[in-house]
This record gives structure tokens, C-alpha cells and sequence, in this order.
């Protein structure tokens, strides 16, 4: 499999037919497969070691699915019971998914077993980490529940593994404030933002 994977190779060998059958008017395989694909060339995944790969949000699977393509080891997490429509589509793309809701009460579910290489949260929706309301729009009395549900997601990854999130930065440029991503992280590691990029690498043993 070529290194440099495109929206098209990610889709071959899917039912494209059924695929586009679960599609809304706001979802289309060409987009997010493209989006998919291009975050595996900016963590250069078609150049590493095979790594075991987390991706929390992984709605139609197609991140997890191009990872697999890529050699790796690739499991999504996402809340099935709001969007049974996942189940299908991760089904048809040929990837596993835990089903699960994350929440500060509840980072990852029970069947998440073990240590990561690379958790990634990309476009992650903010209300998820609680279950309590919160009202829109979510402003910076957030940050406590989302700073301790990533911090508990962090202790997944192996020494030197990375957590790698996008955030919708427009709306929440808040979360984006490396004081607070720093302090969180305290000396585990090194935290690095570059736009709506988030990055927490785990120091080496
Ligand atoms: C905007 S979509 C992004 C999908 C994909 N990561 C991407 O970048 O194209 C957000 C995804 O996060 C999932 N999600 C939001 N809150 C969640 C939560 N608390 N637990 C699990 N999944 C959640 C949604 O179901 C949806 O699949």
C-alpha cells in the first residue's frame, strides 16, 4: 500500500453504494476520507513502525481505516447510541469501535484494554466529557471537566506516545492556551499547539 494514502484508496474495496446510502447532506465519504487521509501524512504514518492506535470520535472510521491500511493497529471510540448510524459504516469500512460515550466520570470504556502509541480526538464534540448540561456556548469554566478527562485519558499512552487533537478552534480558542495545556501535563511530557493542532508527547521511560 502506497505510504501516501489518498481518499480513493481508502474507500477501495468498500460498498461504496451502501456507504453513500448512510451519508447526509452534510457528510461525504470524498471529504472526510480526504481530512482522514491527510492526518495520517502530517503524523507521517506511512513512514512509522506499526503503533497501536486509539481514535476517540471515530464517527464513520475513516482515520481508523487508513491507519489499518498503514500497517497499524487501529481502534475507534464513539458514542454508538446517539449515532447508531456508525455502527453500519464502521462495519462496511472494516474497522472495530468501542461503544462507548467518553466522559470525565467515564474516559474510555472497560474494553480499551492496555497502552497506546497514538491516541488521537479529532473534531471531537466539547460537551461530550460530561454528563452533566452544559449550556451553549461552552466557554473557559470548561476547561476543569475537559482537563481532567484528557488527563485521565493520558496515562493510556506508552512512554513517548502522542495524543494528537484538533480542535474547533473557531469556537473554542480557548482550550487552546498552552499555560493551561502545560499545566496539565506537569512532567509527563511536553504539550505543543500550532492552531487548532494540540499535541501532549509522553516522555521517554
Ligand atoms: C465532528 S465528528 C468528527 C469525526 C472524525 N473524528 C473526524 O475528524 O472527521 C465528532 C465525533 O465525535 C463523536 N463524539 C462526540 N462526543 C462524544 C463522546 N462524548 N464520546 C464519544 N464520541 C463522541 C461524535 O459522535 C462524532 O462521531
Amino acid at each position: 500500500m502506497n505510504s501516501r494514502l489518498t481518499a480513493t484508496d481508502i474507500v477501495d474495496g468498500v460498498n461504496l453504494r451502501k456507504l453513500r446510502a448512510l451519508e447526509s447532506k452534510f457528510t461525504h465519504w470524498q471529504t472526510y476520507a480526504a481530512e482522514a487521509a491527510g492526518h495520517t501524512r502530517r503524523l507521517r504514518l506511512g513512514a512509522s513502525k506499526p503503533l497501536r492506535v486509539l481514535d476517540l470520535g471515530s464517527a464513520f472510521g475513516y482515520f481508523c481505516r487508513a491507519c489499518t491500511l498503514l500497517g497499524h493497529d487501529a481502534e475507534g471510540v464513539d458514542d454508538l447510541a446517539v449515532a447508531p448510524v456508525y455502527r453500519v459504516a464502521t462495519g462496511l469500512l472494516g474497522v472495530y469501535v468501542h461503544a462507548h460515550r467518553v466522559s470525565v466520570e467515564k474516559p474510555l470504556p472497560d474494553t480499551v484494554t492496555g497502552l497506546y502509541d497514538l491516541i488521537t480526538m479529532h473534531c471531537f464534540g466539547l460537551p461530550c466529557c460530561s454528563r452533566q448540561e452544559f449550556k451553549r456556548p461552552i466557554g473557559a469554566e470548561f476547561w476543569p471537566v475537559y482537563a481532567e478527562t484528557i488527563s485521565q485519558i493520558l496515562r493510556r499512552l506508552k512512554p513517548g506516545g502522542l495524543f494528537d487533537s484538533i480542535i474547533h478552534y473557531d469556537r473554542v480558542g480557548w482550550l487552546c492556551d498552552r499555560m493551561k495545556w502545560a499545566k496539565m501535563v506537569g512532567d509527563r511530557g511536553t504539550g505543543s499547539i500550532e492552531g487548532n493542532i494540540v499535541q501532549v508527547k509522553i516522555r521517554e521511560g
